[in-house]
């Protein structure tokens, strides 16, 4: 086989990973699900949940990637030939094609959000204005299609540009804006008046918040937002070069993930305390409630309010970009490997599908009525996805390195073959035996509704 294409350097592949990593499930749901479940105490519940299952499991994906440099669809059938471990690898590549179709959807909202607070068209706009212009945008049969079909040519044109000069470069790019954003905007939201309500919200620990269902919901958050479960990092790990260290990466892209999702926090809380509004979760946090807390907040100075939301709304189009680059890239990179063809014509394939699967989640959401077990095609591909299929191949995943693997596998992998110290190494090994895929089984019957 020939060489295979690796990241150009260390620090490339930490972003692009992070760039996986941060999304959309940063900024809409964390700071929602912390603020709602006892603030500080839940984040506390949220890094342990990611120090103790999400680095783990990350580390695992990491070492099934770059040992069999391979995509994930094809990773497990090296590792493992001839076993019945490759439906893993499918499963993943399945589950990247399907939450593509309806990721992107909300992704292109954030364009059409872009240009709005460009042309400074919330301006003068009240609440109601908001959440009738939402509703009319999302359920216009073909502005939003516009939009779906520029951010998935988007994320095209850089999968189709390569490992080194699309996904990383673009990383590289695009990370440290998004982090330069995100601070600008945290900073200028702390110290708006009354922010303090809004930060105590955030940040007060409550312990009284916390019960069985905090717990599942914060394990089930961390899984989401580190992209595990469905081979992206796993994808990415194929190209790490043998001196990238799995851990450390693993960590950093724990942390970086981490700090982006709490100051995404700070940017919304003081926002919305300070005018008073009580802040909503899911689409409606971002595209009906803060673009009218950015007008009252910022109010006085017109100028402003318009800078706050297009720094916002640029802000979330970068995360989900390189999210949808990353999930792109399974997919293409299984095509591209396993059907021998060329990897812009396996991106094509990509694209084409993920244009029909959205267009249906669109529409979906608007004028095609039909449902599929009492769920819309958009809400049933994300019930399907990540309630279902996420949790299942994570699940499968610890099984096939805590289980499966030699264990001198994956020490190798973890010490870069002996070269680095990993006094861990039990430690990490008996979380993917035993205590990962048993926290992964509950969250699984929990989010099903299962438990009482
Ligand atoms: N981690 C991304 C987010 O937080 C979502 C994602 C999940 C991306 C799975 C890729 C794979 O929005």
């Amino acid at each position: 086989m020939s060489e295979r294409v690796n990241f150009g350097s260390r620090i490339g592949a930490i972003l692009a990973a992070a760039g996986s990593a941060v999304g959309l499930g940063n900024i809409w749901r964390f700071p929602y699900e912390a603020g709602n479940h006892g603030g500080a105490a839940f984040i506390l519940i949220y890094l342990a949940c990611v120090l103790l299952m999400g680095m783990p499991i990350m580390i695992a994906e990491f070492t099934v990637g770059r040992r069999s440099k391979a995509s994930t669809g094809r990773a497990f059938a090296v590792l493992a030939p001839g076993t019945q471990w490759k439906w893993i690898g499918f499963l993943g590549v399945l589950a990247g094609l399907l939450i593509l179709g309806y990721y992107s959807v909300v992704a292109g909202w954030t364009l059409e959000y872009i240009v709005a607070s460009a042309t400074n068209s919330f301006a003068g706009k009240g609440p109601d204005d908001f959440v009738a212009s939402f509703q009319e945008f999302s359920q216009d049969p073909f502005r939003p299609l516009l939009w779906l079909l520029a951010f998935l040519f988007f994320t095209h044109y850089i999968v189709v540009k390569g490992v080194k000069d699309g996904i990383e470069k673009s990383a590289k790019i695009m990370m440290p804006v998004l982090f330069i954003l995100i601070v600008v905007l945290a900073i200028c939201s702390i110290t708006l008046p009354n922010a303090d309500k809004g930060l105590e919200f955030l940040l007060k620990p409550d312990f009284s918040k916390v019960n069985a269902d905090v717990f599942l919901g914060a394990m089930g958050q961390a899984f989401f937002s580190l992209s595990l479960g469905m081979g992206c990092l796993s994808t990415y790990a194929s190209y790490f070069g043998s001196d990238t260290r799995l851990g450390k990466t693993a960590l950093s892209v724990g942390v970086i993930d981490t700090m982006i999702a709490i100051l995404a926090g700070l940017i919304i809380f003081p926002a919305a305390f300070s005018v008073g509004i009580q802040p909503d979760a899911g689409p409606s946090l971002i595209f009906i409630t803060l673009p009218n807390v950015f007008q009252q907040a910022f109010g006085g100075v017109p100028f402003l309010a318009m800078l706050f939301s297009l720094m916002f709304y640029i802000l979330l189009a970068l995360a989900a970009l390189t999210s949808t680059i990353s999930l792109h890239e399974v997919v293409t990179a299984y095509l591209n490997e396993r059907f021998k063809i060329s990897r812009s014509r396996a991106a094509c394939l990509v694209t084409l599908f993920c244009v029909v699967t959205g267009v249906m989640s669109s529409l979906s959401l608007g004028v095609w009525e039909d449902k599929f077990f009492g769920l819309g095609f958009f809400d049933l591909l994300d019930f399907v996805t990540a309630k279902l299929m996420l949790p299942l191949s994570g699940f499968l995943v610890c099984l096939f390195v805590g289980w499966y693997l030699k264990r001198s596998i994956a020490f190798d992998e973890l010490t870069n073959y002996g070269l680095l110290k990993a006094p861990y190494f039990p430690v990490y090994m008996f979380i993917l035996k035993f205590f990962a895929p048993i926290a992964i089984l509950l969250i699984f019957v929990n989010e099903l509704g299962w438990l009482p």
